[in-house]
């Protein structure tokens, strides 16, 4: 994407009522769309949506697809879309605000700040959707089912909550399923290697990302783990 295109599109975002951004781990707050800070942690059902619903995240979000279109067909609950990049998270928001989704929210930051806008318990769901493998040994604490980031998803989920992981990298899902071993309390609900041949579709699971076509068009397998991370 060019850079005038990209700032168009930050431009753009600046002005989307269902987005929100901080990148500061010195003073993670974030602003309304008139710039008044908001006290977000705790109260994303009351100053966001305006309604008392299950909060879902999809981490990794890039363009939102899970996002959205979970949100579209589950109106009962809560969506909010995380990723650092504003130019991938412009699109989703544009749809979700054309769409007139009142259930839908992104929120620009580093993961790494998860517990400076969520709140104890106050997430029921997450799913993280072909987050980068960060394939190198040395960078391992940066993939994010590494155990720094399970632990800041334990701290803001509810007890038992699900988390998904969908990714195509062997290798990633190895290192998860053996994250996943040395933890307390966890629990495998679903793992696969070859999702598409395993896993019974449902519309929720079979929905497809835009890295996920680029992946299943280059001929790769998807894999997939749904877990528990406390109880
Ligand atoms: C390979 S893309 C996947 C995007 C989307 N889920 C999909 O499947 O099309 C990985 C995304 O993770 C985001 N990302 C990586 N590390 C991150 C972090 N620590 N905090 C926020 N976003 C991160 C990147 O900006 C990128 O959009």
């Amino acid at each position: 994407m060019s850079n005038k295109n990209k700032l168009q599109r930050f431009a753009e975002i600046a002005r989307l009522p269902n987005v929100f951004e901080n990148f500061d781990f010195h003073d993670p707050h974030i602003n309304d769309i008139q710039g008044n800070r908001m006290d977000i942690k705790g109260n994303w059902n009351k100053l966001v949506f305006q309604k008392e619903k299950p909060i879902v995240l999809e981490l990794a979000c890039g363009k939102g697809e899970y996002t959205t279109h979970l949100a579209q067909a589950n109106p009962e609950n809560n969506y909010i879309g995380i990723d650092i990049k504003g130019a991938r998270i412009w699109k989703g928001a544009t749809l979700a605000d054309q769409a007139g989704l009142t259930n839908v929210a992104f929120l620009r930051t580093r993961i790494e700040l998860i517990q400076s806008f969520f709140k104890k318990g106050e997430v029921s769901e997450i799913w993280i959707t072909f987050p980068d493998p960060f394939l190198r040994d040395s960078k391992s604490n940066r993939r994010l089912t590494s155990h720094p980031f399970l632990d800041r998803y334990t701290d803001v989920l509810k007890p038992g909550a699900i988390l998904h992981l969908k990714t195509d990298d062997p290798t990633l899902y190895a290192f998860t399923l053996k994250v996943l071993s040395e933890r307390k309390d966890y629990r495998i609900l679903e793992s696969t290697d070859d999702f598409y041949g395993a896993v019974v579709p449902t519309p929720e699971t079979h929905l497809l990302t835009f890295y996920e076509t680029q992946h299943l068009a280059a001929g790769k397998k998807i894999t997939y783990i749904r877990f528990t991370l406390n109880g």
